[in-house]
């Protein structure tokens, strides 16, 4: 059976004290289920407030957005993936479409991204998706597959076993036009024949780009997905906690 898994990526809203009170009313309304996970994305300064409002829940993790690859030093606003875990996270994205076209991140600091977060104990979310203007040249498949082997084509099945691999095409994340499950399984296919070929065991692929409480149902009755990425729709306490009871593993 799979296992799922919904992850809110709050982006560059909701710090600490809205962190304590998002948290307060979400554990009020979401009745825990057995049959799946929910983590947290919060800034990294709210990481903390938002473990210890997850403690004693071994259903609800926090990660980071983002680390740097060194572990520490002069390397002023960054954070690593040690000091992340200090803080209490134990997963972290790397390679969000938002990192990589407003921060200019290639495929090689992915790839020292996700070799950071292993060695700090963070499980990476490798996050992957083409641009529209890929998509409409046909290319979809294809960079996918790039940004794959950008990141983890140095690892080894055991190894990639331990990550996650989120699918967010570009011009889905933030428009209010997801991808079709159809469209979506074609490309959670490739990504996993990609990472079983290599070793993985029973990789977990996540869709993301506008998922809302509307169409989660659909997407998720797509057995291709194990779960979704969500944003916008991850703000509203009361509203995600009626997105993740969605769906049936
Ligand atoms: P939206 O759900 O707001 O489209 O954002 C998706 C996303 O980027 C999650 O990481």
């Amino acid at each position: 059976m799979r296992r799922l898994l919904f992850a809110a990526n709050w982006k560059m809203h909701l710090g600490p004290d809205d962190t304590r009170g998002y948290l307060k009313t979400f554990r009020a309304r979401y009745n825990r289920r057995e049959d799946r996970d929910i983590w947290f994305f919060p800034p990294a300064v709210a990481i903390e407030a938002a473990v210890l409002a997850v403690r004693e829940r071994t259903d609800l993790l926090v990660g980071a957005q983002d680390v740097y690859w060194e572990p520490k030093g002069a390397f002023t606003g960054a954070i690593s993936a040690p000091l992340a875990f200090q803080a209490g996270a134990r997963a972290t994205l790397v390679g969000h479409s938002e990192r990589r076209h407003v921060f200019g991140e290639t495929d090689e600091d992915t790839r020292r991204k996700v070799a950071a977060a292993l060695a700090g104990g963070l499980a990476p979310m490798l996050c992957v998706g083409e641009t529209l203007a890929e998509r409409d040249a046909g290319h979809t498949l294809a960079v996918v597959v790039r940004q794959l082997a950008g990141a983890l084509s140095s690892l080894d099945g055991p190894t990639l076993s331990r990550l996650i691999v989120a699918y967010e095409p570009v011009w889905a994340i933030g428009t209010g036009r997801n991808a079709t499950p159809r469209d979506a399984a074609t490309v959670h296919r490739e990504i996993r024949a990609w990472l079983t070929g290599r070793g993985a065991d029973a990789p977990r692929v996540l869709y993301g780009g506008s998922v809302n409480a509307k169409n989660v149902a659909e997407l998720l009755a797509e057995r291709e997905l194990d779960g979704v990425l969500v944003g916008g729709a991850s703000l509203d306490p009361e509203g995600w906690a009626q997105l993740v009871q969605t769906g049936a593993a």
